[in-house]
């Protein structure tokens, strides 16, 4: 049997980390960590993430507040309050929920965020950084990949990794944060051409393609560890709605390690979230870094330090 890769256990480890360094900065006299999410419309799974993050924010003392904002808004007076938090030292953390209604330009608004508050890691700057390897804030589900994988991969250097998926927000930066780790990468998607051989070679696979079962077990060597940040609603065959990965779980019980659907990959998300948002809050007040925000690269030794056992 693959060990099951607790991805609720790890997400609480680091929430505990994380509210030990929002007690440390506190007791030193710095600004309580501050979080601020923007949701415009009343798109329901959406309300739904905000609300998860917000009460997330509560459990590990970060000050969170909320800008509910009508459809409506124009994309000036979004783009006019982002400015002013950008502005507002309480505020160590952006979070502009996507997607956004259809009259705002989601790039633009994502752009005008501050890098240095931009806890999403979205900000072509953060992007830029992360590909260059030169710090910046790391995206939030590919920082939580690295995290668990971390916690079963003992050596990274040299070893095969495959990607499934290629987006901006998950297969890319990850791709790279394993080109970091000195692994050799294959980034994989939908043109690619056998994909279950390219697959079979690899010691980790990290699927992120959306694709519901996509990865079958004779696609997984013996001893791989895998990654599944796949999640589908769909129609089981008792008629009852079940969450799915990009994984045929059941079939790969001959990897090393395996992420489950649901209680992997996702709640690792908000536990980097906030994880983030205390870095950013730390490098906003600290000596060093005003000068440049990236002068100690956040996010980026967080995976190393936030891995269990560390
Ligand atoms: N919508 C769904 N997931 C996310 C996320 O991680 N960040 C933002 N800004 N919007 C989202």
């Amino acid at each position: 049997m693959a060990e099951k890769i607790d991805g609720r256990s790890i997400a609480a480890q680091l929430d505990e980390k994380t509210k030990a360094q929002v007690d440390e900065m506190v007791a030193a006299g710095m600004h309580r960590p501050g979080l601020t999410v923007i949701l415009v419309g009343d798109d329901g799974a959406s309300q739904v993430y905000v609300r998860r993050k917000i009460k997330a924010c509560e459990k590990v003392g970060i000050t969170s507040t909320e800008h509910r904002l009508p459809a409506d808004t124009s994309q000036e007076d979004l783009l006019t309050l982002i400015d002013q938090l950008n502005n507002d030292p309480q505020v160590h953390g952006i979070l502009c929920q996507v997607p956004l209604p259809e009259h705002i330009d989601t790039r633009l608004v994502l752009r005008s965020i501050a890098p240095e508050k931009d806890v999403d890691g979205f900000h072509p700057v953060n992007v830029g950084r992360l590909s260059t390897g030169t710090g910046g804030i790391v995206p939030c589900t590919p920082l939580g990949v690295m995290i668990l994988l971390q916690s079963v991969v003992d050596d990274f250097v040299g070893k095969d990794a495959v990607v499934i998926g290629k987006s901006n927000i998950v297969g890319k930066p990850v791709a790279n944060l394993l080109l970091d780790a000195e692994c050799t990468v294959s980034v994989t998607h939908i043109y690619t051409k056998n994909l279950p051989e390219i697959a079979r070679k690899a010691d980790i696979i990290v699927a992120a393609a959306g694709a519901p079962e996509l990865v079958k077990g004779d696609w997984v060597k013996p001893g791989a560890v895998i990654i599944d940040v796949g999640i589908t609603r769909i129609m089981g065959e008792d008629g009852k709605e079940k969450l799915v990965g990009d994984v045929a779980f059941d079939e790969c019980q001959h990897a090393k390690a395996i992420t489950p659907v649901p209680g992997g990959v996702g709640p690792m998300t908000i536990a980097c979230l906030l994880a983030n948002t205390v870095q950013a809050a730390k490098a906003l007040q600290s000596e060093a870094s005003k000068a440049d925000h990236y002068a100690d690269a956040p996010s980026r030794s967080m995976f190393t330090e936030a891995a269990p056992g560390n």
